[in-house]
């Protein structure tokens, strides 16, 4: 199991014991547990911070360098804080973490060289949200280690999806990055994508637990997809704007839809957007009135809108989730994050949980020929300074 323990150790093997001192942090990954492809249109989102993350450890040094290595994948990448910074495919991974340096000193902060270590138990591609992560973790720790004790942390949220948007080139919204810097032990937070402002929720499951499935089908299609399905919800948006005042595409009604969107593909996408929206709102107030059951079945009617409506699910995610809601113990589930592969998540009775993930394995083994992995994470607080 990693831990800052394994950072520790590992830090010194690759940069050397001396110098200054090694600040330890952590930045969990996210769970979007119903609200899906509605943060860049002006909705509500109910996602989670994971205890699934990527720790990261950062010592400075005396010249103009940032030493970036990952124990978890190559290159190791060098950065000169006096050169241009730009993005670089053979950098791979590590073109995240530059993307924020040259963010950070276009925005005026002047930073220190240093040796930067990463190391996770948060598998990437998988809709786990993994580059907000690193994104979230690589301007919290340059803040702090060049002496920005009181980092805002929505302002924060908000400069790294410019960062994922204009350096790295996803069109995404503002609800992963978000979640990593504002996630709250046990508590899913209701956001309002246009607006940002929040509420915590204390995410009691009762006898269920929240089972994150990975149907390990990588979403190599996903950020042409994803800025596809933006495009549309774009145009369906002008096309009601015409005949509505309406500033964002869910505060459409379906009668607005029906009427307006001529376009079948538009209208589907749109219809999904707008339910998905209601969908938001009625799972939070089941889920504050203890309702699990009637929470988990929005789940599924989620699933089944992104599967119809908003066609981002594909065969792998349509096989786990079919397969999860006929297994033991299952309530409801859906996939979550961008889709066209990644994870799928279930509410499972917390007695039956082993014959479920059993009974998922097989059937998806079955209908794939691939293998799922299962992970019962727990909820977690926004990037944190751990040690230093
Ligand atoms: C990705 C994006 C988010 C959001 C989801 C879909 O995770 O980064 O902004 O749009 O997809 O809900």
């Amino acid at each position: 199991m990693i831990n800052v323990d394994t950072l520790k150790t590992a830090f010194i093997q690759a940069y050397g014991a001396g110098g200054h001192p090694v600040q330890y942090f952590f930045s969990p990954g996210r769970v979007n547990l119903i609200g899906e492809h509605i943060d860049y249109n002006g909705g509500y989102v109910f996602p989670a911070a994971l205890t699934l993350g990527i720790y990261g450890a950062i010592r400075l040094r005396e010249d103009s360098l940032i030493v970036l290595k990952s124990l978890n994948t190559a290159p190791l990448v060098t950065v000169d804080l006096n050169k241009l910074i730009e993005q670089y495919s053979p950098d791979g991974w590590a073109n995240y973490p530059k993307g924020i340096i040259k963010q950070l000193l276009d925005s005026g902060l002047p930073l220190k060289g240093c040796d930067i270590l990463f190391c996770g138990n948060l598998p990437d591609g998988t809709g786990l949200s993994s580059s907000a992560a690193l994104l979230v973790l690589t301007a919290f720790m340059l803040r702090t280690v060049n002496g920005d004790d009181h980092v805002d942390r929505a302002e924060l949220a908000r400069f790294c999806q410019k960062v994922e948007n204009q350096f790295i080139g996803v069109n995404c919204g503002i609800m992963d990055q978000f979640t990593v810097a504002m996630g709250k032990e046990n508590c899913a937070i209701l956001l309002d994508c246009e607006t940002l402002r929040y509420k915590y929720i204390p995410f009691a499951l009762d006898d269920c637990s929240l089972v994150i499935m990975n149907t390990n089908k990588k979403r190599e299609l996903s950020d042409s997809k994803y800025n596809e399905r933006r495009s549309e919800c774009e145009q369906a948006l002008a096309v009601i704007q015409r005949h509505s005042r309406i500033t964002n595409l869910c505060q459409a009604t379906l009668a607005d839809i029906e009427t307006y969107l001529t376009d079948n593909v538009l209208r589907r996408r749109a219809r999904h957007v707008v339910t998905e929206n209601n969908r938001v709102h009625t799972a939070v107030n089941l889920l504050e009135k203890g309702d699990i059951a009637g929470f988990a079945e929005l789940m599924t009617q989620s699933h089944t809108s992104l599967k119809n409506d908003y066609e981002v699910t594909g065969y792998e995610l349509d096989a786990i989730v079919d397969t999860a809601l006929t297994a033991p113990g299952c309530i409801g589930a859906r996939m979550t994050g961008a889709g066209f592969g990644g994870c799928a998540i279930a509410l499972v009775k917390t007695a039956q949980l082993a014959e479920f993930k059993s009974a998922v394995a097989t059937g998806y083994r079955a209908g794939t020929r691939r293998e799922a992995d299962f992970y019962v994470a727990g909820i977690a607080n926004g990037v944190s300074l751990l040690e230093g």
